[in-house]
């Protein structure tokens, strides 16, 4: 992402012929040639070896208070959050500083990634705050706010010491603490194609064989061909992966599938009207179906969440049964059943939630 924003657009500043049009054929009516000043608001990149950084300065705690009022919003207060986007800050150390390779992208098990993990050059950082950040309003960061912003996200990285300003003058040096900056290599031969495609496609003019649908879904063989996908990603936010190691299943996979998108995002569905619960076992399944609890949950059986019926079993004689899934209903958590997290319900009233729990505990029956 950050590689890709950073490559920019590199204008020289000299005007090309063919950009001016007093000298393309027929052209002569259409535009004018750039001023100076419109190539110069376009010409913001930054390179690797920094040509093209502005002057300036900030320090950590100016970046501090930038970071809380306009980036905290989004990345989280210490730059830890998930929900717009993966974290920008963690899984680095002190090791990693010194030996310019992230230890945890090579760590298996370990499936966090972070900006701080995976970027190797300053620059990047540096122009992709200043171009697209922050995403509500683009390039409004005067090049003394980047450099802030910048030192303070590398001080919770622990990268720079939180007294520590950063400039153009000693941008250099900190790129030589940068805990993945040794960690991209330029692989050759995937350059080498001996002046041919590397791809082969050939021209089929008739006849040609009609291709099949398109579609996402994985074939029974394959599912668990990798391994469980829900135990390889980030087992936390919105990109979580479909659990794999399912028993083999009668159903096509692309019923699993759509459970678990439809899992993703469980509160737009449902936030609308969900329906104050009565009493009686129906009415608590029809509130758990409403509430798109189902779509995780299965009465008996186990889904992405575990069956209702296994709760009660789990906690048979629990005095504070009803309270305490009532609680966990509402607010979520994991750790009780596995890793995968149980998201927040907080569109659902607290009689509800009483309801369902109270119904749970009974056995769910
Ligand atoms: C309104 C939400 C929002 C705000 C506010 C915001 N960001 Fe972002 N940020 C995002 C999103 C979304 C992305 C990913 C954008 C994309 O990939 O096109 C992102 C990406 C980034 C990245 C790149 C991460 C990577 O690994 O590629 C950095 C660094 C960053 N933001 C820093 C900041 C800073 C510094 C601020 C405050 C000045 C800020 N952001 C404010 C939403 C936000
Ligand atoms: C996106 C999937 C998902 C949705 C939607 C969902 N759950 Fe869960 N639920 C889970 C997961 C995963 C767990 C296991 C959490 C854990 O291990 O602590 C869980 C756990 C539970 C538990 C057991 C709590 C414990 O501590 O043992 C109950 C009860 C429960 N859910 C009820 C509900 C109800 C009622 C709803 C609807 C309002 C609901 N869930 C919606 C995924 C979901």
């Amino acid at each position: 992402m950050l590689i890709r924003a950073a490559v920019g657009i590199a204008l020289s500043s000299s005007v090309a012929p063919w950009a001016n049009p007093a000298v393309v054929p027929g052209m002569n009516q259409i535009g004018r040639t750039a001023t100076p000043a419109e190539v110069k608001a376009w010409d913001i990149d930054v390179r690797g070896d920094f040509k093209g950084l502005p002057k300036g300065a900030g320090s950590v705690a100016m970046g501090a208070e930038l970071w809380d009022g306009k980036c905290a919003s989004c990345h989280g207060a210490f730059g830890e959050s998930n929900s717009v986007f993966a974290p920008i800050v963690g899984g680095t150390s002190k090791k990693d500083i010194e030996s310019g390779r992230t230890y945890f992208l090579s760590h298996p098990g370990y499936t966090h990634r972070t900006t701080l993990m995976k970027v190797s050059k300053l620059s990047s950082m540096w122009d992709y705050i200043h171009r697209a950040m922050p995403w509500n309003a683009p390039k409004s960061l005067t090049p003394d706010e980047v450099y802030g912003v910048l030192a303070y996200i590398l001080n919770l990285g622990e990268i720079v010491p939180a007294d520590f300003t950063l400039s153009d003058r000693n941008i250099a040096e900190v790129q030589n603490r940068l805990p993945n900056r040794n960690g991209k290599v330029f692989y050759e031969p995937m350059w080498q194609v001996h002046g041919k495609g590397d791809v082969k496609n050939p021209l089929c003019m008739k006849d040609c064989p009609v291709e099949g649908k398109l579609g996402s879904s994985l074939p029974v063989d394959a599912r668990n061909a990798n391994g469980n996908i829900a135990e390889q990603v980030r087992p936390f936010g919105p990109a979580r992966g479909t659990d794999t190691a399912l028993p083999p299943r009668t159903e096509k996979v692309g019923v699993a599938l759509s459970v678990s998108q439809a899992a993703a995002a469980p509160v737009t569905a449902v936030t609308a009207t969900p329906p104050v619960a009565s009493s009686g076992p129906s009415a608590a399944l029809k509130l758990a179906e409403a509430n798109a609890c189902t779509a995780c949950h299965g009465v008996a059986n186990k889904i992405v969440g575990p069956g209702f019926q296994d709760v009660a079993k789990k906690y048979a004689g629990r005095a504070d049964i009803v309270d305490y899934l009532a609680g966990k209903i509402r607010k979520g958590g994991q750790g009780a059943w596995g890793p995968i997290p149980m998201p927040e319900q907080a569109q659902l009233k607290e009689a509800d939630a009483e309801a369902l729990a109270a119904w749970i505990a009974a056995g769910a029956r």
